[in-house]
């Protein structure tokens, strides 16, 4: 059973450094926007054990009409835990946050090698793929929600 719940940024950084910038020092992986009005991490639990980690902030694409966004950052999972619903797990609860708050519109800098994963969390793709040194290939992905209020 996971559980799963809104946690500290400080929280987010060894996940973050192990998975997804490993050949970074742990400072990169502090992110400027990890304390902005509104923003919101959130991780699952397996047997107490932080198994997976996105972050969330209120920032707006200017592609996109909407005038406030969400964007999802450092989305990842510990190898281990991998394709047992945990990413989908952190993805709703902060998708119904979001909607709690009136609002109703995620996107996120996508890694291409995880695209289907995105799509399959019902994330559409927008524009072409581009580099986001140093990590690579990248699409932006976006994603209506359900305004709850
Ligand atoms: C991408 C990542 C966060 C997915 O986490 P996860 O906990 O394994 O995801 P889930 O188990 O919730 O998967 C949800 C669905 O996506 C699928 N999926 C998961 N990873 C996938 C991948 N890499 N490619 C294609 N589909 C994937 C799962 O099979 C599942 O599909 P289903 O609904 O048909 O069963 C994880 O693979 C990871 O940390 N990758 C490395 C870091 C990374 O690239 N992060 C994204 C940065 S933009």
């Amino acid at each position: 059973m996971l559980e799963v719940r809104k946690i500290e940024p400080e929280m987010t950084y060894n996940i973050r450094h192990v998975i997804l910038r490993p050949h970074q020092t742990i400072e990169d992986c502090k992110y400027d926007t990890d304390y902005g009005d509104n923003a919101f991490h959130v991780g699952a639990f397996y047997q107490k054990k932080l198994i997976s980690i996105a972050s969330f902030c209120v920032e707006k694409h200017p592609d996109f009409p909407i005038e406030v966004q969400y964007r999802l950052r450092a989305m990842a999972t510990l190898k281990e835990f991998r394709k047992l619903g945990a990413g989908r797990t952190v993805v709703n609860y902060a998708e119904r946050l979001i909607g709690e708050r009136g609002l109703n519109f995620l996107w996120c800098k996508g890694r291409t090698s995880v695209q289907e994963y995105y799509s399959k969390l019902g994330f559409e793709v927008h524009g072409e793929v581009f580099d986001y040194p140093p990590i690579g290939p990248h699409i932006i992905m976006c994603k209506k929600l359900d305004s709850i209020q």
